[in-house]
């Protein structure tokens, strides 16, 4: 029916974005000196493992538009450091966002702008209310990738520089759990 647009699905299971036009951006162990606490497990990395890809949907983008993506954060750790996104406040500091747990297991980690650290648990079906002026970062603390819905505004951008110093938790594997560090 002509009359009836078919919108782009998102494949509860995998996370998998299909039917519209797509920007995907893979993030690899070279491109993310710095991140992790041990620079010597880093550089034994393979550099062109990919940590994370994020799929977003092509929208447009303005005051009040909205942009829909997945991000799949590959199971792997640099030492006992499990991987992770860079994480970043929003250039936009009062623009929140919401995450969706898709597959997988993991942590969102919540850091304020005066340092105040927090953790949530990511599992399939979980639903996490990232506040204004709150920097996040996905930990993978499973065996398979974590992959996580995400929605936010099209203006709020990234600013990677303001967490240069880090964020003030690491998680570790520790034996068969995890171990939060802080620093
Ligand atoms: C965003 C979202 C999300 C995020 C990715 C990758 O604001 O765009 O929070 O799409 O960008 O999970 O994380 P980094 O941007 O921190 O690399
Ligand atoms: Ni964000």
């Amino acid at each position: 029916n002509p009359d009836i647009f078919l919108p782009p699905q998102v494949a509860w299971a995998t996370g998998a974005l299909a039917g519209g036009p797509l920007i995907r951006k893979t993030t690899r162990l070279a491109d993310l000196p710095g991140i992790f606490a041990n620079s010597e497990a880093w550089k034994c990395g393979d550099p062109q493992q990919s940590v994370y890809d994020v799929d977003v949907l092509g929208s447009p983008v303005g005051e009040g538009a909205l942009f829909v993506g997945v991000t799949h954060l590959h199971a792997g750790r640099v030492g006992d450091e499990f991987f992770m996104t860079r994480g970043h406040f929003h250039a936009r500091r009062e623009q929140g966002e919401i995450y969706f747990g898709l597959r997988g297991v993991g942590l969102l980690l919540l850091q304020t702008e005066a340092g105040d650290a927090r953790l949530e648990q990511v599992t399939a079906g979980s639903v996490h209310n990232i506040p204004p002026f709150t920097a996040h970062r996905l930990i993978n603390t499973g065996s398979e990738t974590l992959s996580s819905l995400a929605v936010w505004s099209s203006i709020a951008g990234h600013d990677y520089a303001a967490l240069a110093e880090g964020f003030v938790l690491r998680v570790f594997a520790a034996g068969q759990g995890i171990e939060v560090r802080h620093d």
